[in-house]
């Protein structure tokens, strides 16, 4: 969470600086603040502006005051030490050096303490105020900057992405990474700083992406990287194909409708071309497949919207390729004795490659022995780092997924899952060739099947209508409808802060019956063979007790639609193709239920697009 952005050149910093952190507020948006270095006549001050709340205050409190200079640092705030406040928002300055940080300095009260022993004087209750010190204090005996950020590190323990200025060296900035990203722009005469690609695409698609433990010296001109000894370092600098039109809203109000609506492009370039033949060996983008031969287990973690699409893993592997798959979340895994043997792959899921508890799950599973496999969104992330020299990654490509609700990404990785299935029901011999060949036509058979459900939005709004002044909800769906059911609840709760629910239709008898009255209304998700006589008994009973009822189903059952109060209908699909097809209605339904209750759709409250907080 958090997101940094710095630039060095020629140009005015603070409108480059705003420019990223208005492409990386999916980070967080409690507070934001800049810092730039402003030179007159000859002598260097540092102009620091803060504002709380979402970064459009920064923008008005600079229209009045704003900060000269062409060197700055910039960032949003998503809150973890000290409450979203002017006072907490970075950057944090001591003396004439000032620091912007992404992610948690986990010995901080030690530190604190000792500073607070030597009379310093702290103004805010953040971590990171406590590095603009220990930066200050190493200059103060007469180091300069790199050796001064070089001593200060060693003295931190924990997860930080910083970007510092000094007064006195104005001519760079120095950059440290561990455990939260940073990468490096390349300019024209001109360096950029910022947590992930997006904000920089409109400046420049060359990149360095910083590993953990290096220190980074940028000038206008140069990129120098040591590690935290001072030995010089070696990284590459790689072009990506991603374009800044990506990172627009085009002609769309808001991010997630927009990638709600790329859906059938995404999975179209997360499945083509990625699975092959060569010979009597199967080819899988990314993926190592000599690793997966001897596996006879899979366990998958992963957190939030990527668990339900680990739900859907589990069926469709095990289905497939007949391997018995555990999931677990990941936050639970990572404190847990789980017995593991050397034939189980754990996999990791993760679009942002950032997420605390899944890089932990996974560290935890490689200290074990155990072979890592990455499926991921966001190239070159730390998740994706971890597993790159293992099993492999398998990119979904989804492209940026800038609002915070999940969704592409969501459709991405169980297309993805799909994919590792066949593999290893090839592998294993569970299915042959020409079986698998005849799957991967099915999945191309996707993105058109979710467009014709796209082109029933206006059907689907009308029902969101209907049900957005409700206070609760309650999402029922059984076997593989039973995650998507999961996945519309988290939806809808996320972004139209009404409470929603999902359950296995199964449970509903076991408990959640006792909500059900004319105030509630139920989304019933059924398909055929997938518990659909259950399902249809499930809804009896919602309807004996004067609940609401929405039915999810295939446009040809007249059956459901009679019993129904409203209903999304689907085109008949089999079930690969039904989780990619029912989560759409689900998305889109959740969207315009915020639509009308006047929410913060792309950014939601409390929330940040990478967790990289426990
Ligand atoms: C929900 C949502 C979150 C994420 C979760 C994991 O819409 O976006 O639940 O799915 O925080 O994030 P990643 O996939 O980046 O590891």
């Amino acid at each position: 969470m958090c997101g940094i952005v710095g630039y060095i050149g020629n140009d005015n910093a603070q409108s480059i600086l705003i420019d990223g952190l208005k492409r990386l507020e999916y980070r967080g948006y409690d507070s934001a603040g800049i810092a730039t270095l402003n030179i007159k006549n000859g002598s260097c001050q540092t102009l620091v502006r803060k504002s709380f709340g979402k970064l459009e205050n920064l923008c008005n409190f600079l229209k009045k005051s704003p900060c000269r200079g062409t060197v700055g640092i910039g960032h949003t705030r998503w809150a973890t030490h000290g409450k979203p406040s002017t006072e907490n928002a970075h950057p944090h300055s001591c003396n004439r050096i000032s620091v912007v940080h992404n992610g948690i300095i986990e010995n901080y009260h030690e530190i604190l303490e000792e500073l607070l022993a030597q009379k310093r004087k702290i103004l805010s209750q953040t971590d990171t105020e406590i590095i603009a010190h220990l930066i200050a204090l190493e200059k103060s005996k007469g180091n300069n900057l790199k050796k001064a950020m070089q001593n200060a590190l060693l003295k931190i323990k924990g997860a930080f992405a910083l970007a510092v200025l000094d007064e006195n060296e104005p001519n760079h900035i120095l950059c440290a990474k561990e455990g939260s990203p940073l990468i490096i722009g390349e300019g024209d005469d001109a360096m950029f700083v910022a947590s992930d690609f997006p904000a920089l695409l409109p400046y420049t698609n060359k990149f360095l992406v910083l590993k953990d433990g290096d220190i980074a010296d940028i000038s206008k001109q140069s990129i120098n990287i040591f590690d935290k000894k001072g030995t010089k370092k070696k990284r590459e600098t790689k072009v990506i194909s991603y374009s800044a039109k990506m990172i627009e809203k085009g002609e769309y109000k808001h991010f997630l409708h927009k990638e709600i609506h790329e859906q059938p492009k995404a999975i179209a370039d997360t499945i083509l071309g990625r699975l092959k033949f060569k010979g009597q060996n199967i080819w899988l983008e990314g993926i190592d497949t000599q690793k997966l031969k001897a596996i006879n287990r899979v366990l998958i973690v992963a957190c939030g919207t990527s668990f339900h699409s680990a739900m859907i893993g589990k069926q469709i592997i095990e289905e497939k390729a007949k391997i018995p798959v555990e999931i677990e979340l990941a936050s639970e895994f990572r404190y847990r004795n789980c017995i593991l043997d050397k034939n189980t792959l754990v996999i990791g899921i993760s679009q942002s490659g950032e997420t605390a508890d899944t890089i932990g799950a996974l560290n935890s599973a490689k200290s074990r022995g155990m072979a890592l496999l990455a499926i991921c969104n966001a190239i070159d992330s730390a998740i994706a780092r971890l597993c790159e020299d293992d099993a492999g990654i398998f990119y979904t490509r989804a492209g940026p997924e800038i609002s915070v609700a999940s969704t592409k990404a969501f459709t991405t990785q169980v297309a993805a899952l799909h994919l590792l299935a066949l593999t290893f029901a090839y592998l294993n011999k569970s299915l042959h060739k020409g079986e698998i060949l005849k799957e991967i036509e099915k999945l191309k058979t996707i993105p058109k099947v979710i467009e014709s459900v796209l082109a029933c939005e206006k059907d689907i709004a009308k029902v969101a209508q209907n049900v957005a002044s409700a206070d609760h909800m309650l999402f029922l769906g059984r076997g593989i409808l039973y995650p998507i059911a999961l996945e519309g609840a988290l939806k809808m709760k996320e972004i139209s802060y009404l409470h929603a629910e999902g359950y296995a239709a199964g449970e509903m008898k076991h408990g959640p019956i006792a909500l059900i009255d004319e105030n509630m209304p139920v989304v019933v998700l059924a398909a055929k063979g997938q518990g659909y006589e259950k399902i249809v008994s499930n809804l009896e009973e919602v309807k004996a007790r004067n609940g609401r009822v929405l039915v999810l189903c295939d446009k040809n059952d007249k059956k459901l639609i009679k019993r129904s109060d409203m209903n999304f209908l689907l085109p008949f699909c089999d079930s690969t193709i039904l989780p990619f097809v029912a989560a759409i209605p689900l998305q889109l339904f959740a969207y315009h239920v915020a639509l009308i209750r006047g929410t913060d759709v792309d950014q939601p409250r409390n929330l940040a697009k990478s967790v990289t907080v426990e």
